[in-house]
């Protein structure tokens, strides 16, 4: 792994066949719990931001809160969610995403973030990109200026890293699994 001294890919758990036959399920509750794993991963995601202005960092529901928190603490930057829709409580944007089967929704308050800011996306895991691909459409939607998206881990057989490049947003991630 990136992260100097620790490993971060034995921090992760692999748990076959869920949550059905032939997914090799990435769990990182056990990094998060792993006080040392943890710093780790959040030291080396902050790592390549700590020279330029991160106004918010933007986490998507659910374990992309847990980073995205731990990062706009070490940025010193705000924290605005994306959450799965019917969770905001105040005006929100929404915007369709796809899943492995068919669609679901995604929504941020619509004053989340203001034309210019600078934001810094973060979730736990790329894999087709296509949730990664809606936050970057609500987040554009509102203004923002997409920092960069980063993530602890890339299955970069299913292309996401690919996806979000194409659309001009630079990936930083600490971890690949390949053949998943
Ligand atoms: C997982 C993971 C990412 C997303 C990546 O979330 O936490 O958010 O899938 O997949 P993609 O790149 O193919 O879009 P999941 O949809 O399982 O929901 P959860 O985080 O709420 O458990
Ligand atoms: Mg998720």
């Amino acid at each position: 792994s990136m992260a100097k001294g620790f490993d971060l890919t034995a921090a992760i758990r692999t748990i076959p066949d869920y949550p059905k036959p032939g997914i090799q399920f990435r769990d990182i509750t056990t990094l998060l719990a792993d006080a040392d794993a943890f710093r780790g991963a959040v030291d080396a995601l902050v790592d390549g931001h700590r020279d330029e202005q991160v106004d918010l960092v933007a986490g998507i529901e659910a374990r992309g809160f847990i980073l995205g928190g731990a990062l706009a603490h070490q940025l010193s930057a705000g924290f605005v969610p994306i959450r799965k829709k019917g969770k905001l409580p105040h005006d929100t944007i929404r915007v369709a995403y796809s899943l492995e089967y068919g669609v679901d929704e995604m929504e941020m308050h619509r004053d989340a973030v203001r034309p210019g800011q600078r934001v810094l996306l973060t979730d736990d895991l790329i894999a087709t990109g296509g949730t990664a691909e809606g936050a970057v459409k609500l987040l554009r939607e509102l203004g923002a200026e997409i920092v960069a998206a980063c993530f602890v881990i890339d299955l970069p057989d299913l292309g996401g890293r690919k996806r979000l490049e194409a659309l001009g947003v630079q990936v930083r991630t600490l971890i690949a699994f390949e053949g998943d």
